[in-house]
């Protein structure tokens, strides 16, 4: 989209925003097949979190650079658009996205320029990593408007560099500055090109720059590799920017995980636990009660009303909802759920809806568990329990309705207050199609029941243990399948023969 944060003065005051994102290298260190990019932190590829921040602020266009594994990078990040544009603000008209083909991969300057005939003169340029995952919305925020501030003053935007202030700069490119006017940048010199005394310099290039793209075009096409590595480096442009008089500004984070990459599992490790402390630092600032948070993991978005409490080894994934005073009790996984004010997920209870729009429901005061299974198309009104090993899909339970012990139901609607005894099921499937069950309100369903669906149970109705069900019964029916019991008196059991071993 076009940038004008602030009413500014010069060539027009809004600019068109592209973003290129570099997921070329190989990531050696991770040793794997599936590319680096594509490993995920927090539920989503490291790739998508990026993607995600650049459809956030508004990119008019997205071009990502790929060279290794460049198909199922392509692949990858195209599904990862797909789920960012769907979760993102829908008043934005979502980027374009394009890829950049980069083979052999010479450097981070010769990535860059094969994005260049994707990009237009017309407006800035953001760059980011594929495997930098964490960079608030903020932070590039203020980037960008730290280049445009410069139009102000000379009509152009700076080259805007994200600089990280770190006791421990190993291995990151460092920021030169001019002795006499420190507020002057001069160049960046990589880790392996630094000399001793550079080397102690504590401000480091994150990978993160913003510049305006005609000039990005002139500079990275004059770029060399005449360095330690052999390399077209992306730093380089910084002299290039400075030689031909144009300014360059900086922003300057203290906060090391925003610009933190992935290189190794351990890293990969790393980041994840740093992030769901944060994650779970942030929900216990809302008031959120979590017995312990390192043992929390949340991998999407969770949001909670006040009052709820969560217990050890809880993982929330996609979009889940906790409402007011919602118990989760130890060991429970929840994906994709709306679970209503007072409901109380025991332990190990494993919920898992389809997909962030088509959530499970938990009614309010509902009891879940333990040991329950709720599947994609569970919906549970208010004050239902759900008991130890029962698995429930794909059905509605009304108000009061209890399944309270080993059960299955399946494409089933279960009226309001229905106890649907324990090891009762639905048999939904004829081994071809699935049919649906109806019972309808009040209804006493026998423990040990087959319901051979299609049927329908009239309200009040009662089947006898034991049962197997294939037609539908009248409101206020006693069905019954069951064999007459016989009972022959003073019956003696067989007993073992003389001489022979029990087997
Ligand atoms: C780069 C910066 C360094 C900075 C650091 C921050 C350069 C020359 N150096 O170093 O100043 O402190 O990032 O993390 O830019 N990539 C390609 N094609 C290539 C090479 C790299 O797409 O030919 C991609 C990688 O996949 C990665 C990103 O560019 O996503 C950065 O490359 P990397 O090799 O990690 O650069 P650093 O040496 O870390
Ligand atoms: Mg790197």
């Amino acid at each position: 989209m076009f940038y004008g944060f602030k009413k500014l003065k010069g060539i027009g005051d809004m600019l068109p925003l592209d973003v290129v994102i570099m997921a070329a290298g190989k990531g050696t260190r991770m040793k794997s097949k599936i590319p680096k990019v594509l490993h995920t932190l927090g539920g989503n590829a490291l790739l998508g979190h990026v993607i995600q921040a650049a459809v956030a602020i508004s990119a008019r266009k997205i071009v990502v650079i790929t060279g290794h594994e460049s198909e199922l990078v392509q692949n990858g990040a195209l599904s990862l658009f797909k789920q960012a544009c769907l979760q993102g603000e829908q008043s934005n008209p979502p980027p374009e996205i394009e890829f950049a083909l980069q083979m052999p991969q010479l450097g981070t300057g010769h990535a860059i320029q094969q994005a260049m005939p994707h990009l237009t003169d017309d407006g800035l340029t953001l760059i980011l990593s594929g495997d930098v995952p964490l960079t608030k919305l903020e932070t590039l925020k203020c980037l960008i408007e730290t280049s445009l501030e410069n139009k102000q003053v000379n009509t152009t935007p700076s080259l805007a560099l994200l600089t990280l202030q770190t006791a421990n700069p190993f291995g990151y490119g460092r920021i030169l500055r001019d002795t006499l006017q420190p507020q002057r940048v001069l160049g960046i010199v990589e880790e392996k090109d630094a000399n001793p005394e550079q080397r102690l310099i504590t401000e480091v290039y994150t990978g993160v720059l913003v510049a305006p793209t005609q000039y990005l075009r002139t500079w990275v096409n004059s770029l060399d590799n005449k360095n330690a590595q052999g390399e077209y480096y992306l730093t380089d442009v910084v002299t290039k920017a400075v030689d031909t008089g144009h300014a360059v500004k900086t922003l300057t984070i203290d906060n090391p995980l925003e610009v933190m990459g992935v290189n190794s599992p351990a890293q990969l490790a790393e980041l994840e636990r740093t992030l769901q402390l944060n994650t779970a630092q942030s929900l216990m600032e809302q008031g959120v009660r979590i017995k312990d948070p390192g043992r929390i993991d949340v991998r999407g978005t969770l949001n909670c009303a006040e009052d709820v409490e969560i217990d050890i080894n809880a993982v929330f994934i996609g979009s889940v909802t906790l409402g007011r005073g919602v118990r989760v009790g130890p060991n429970c996984v929840i994906s994709n759920a709306q679970i209503e004010e007072g409901a109380l997920i025991e332990a190990y209870t494993h919920i898992e809806g389809a997909s962030i729009k088509t959530p499970v429901i938990i009614g309010a005061n509902s009891r879940v568990g333990p040991f329950a299974r709720l599947r994609p198309g569970a919906m549970l009104g208010t004050e239902v329990h759900v008991g130890n090993f029962v698995e429930i899909k794909n059905s509605t339970l009304a108000s009061g309705a209890k399944a309270n012990h080993l059960a299955y139901v399946g494409d089933a609607e279960l009226g309001e207050r229905v106890n649907f005894g324990a090891g009762a099921i639905t048999a939904n499937y004829d081994g071809a199609n699935k049919h649906r069950t109806v019972i309808e309100h009040d209804v006493h369903v026998g423990s040990n029941s087959v319901l051979v669906a299609p049927l329908t149970i009239g309200a009040s109705g009662t089947i006898g243990a034991g049962s197997t069900i294939t037609k539908g019964s009248e409101p206020g029916a006693l069905s019954i399948t069951r064999a007459k019991q016989i009972s022959i008196p003073n019956w003696s059991r067989p007993r073992k023969s003389e001489g022979k071993k029990s087997g």
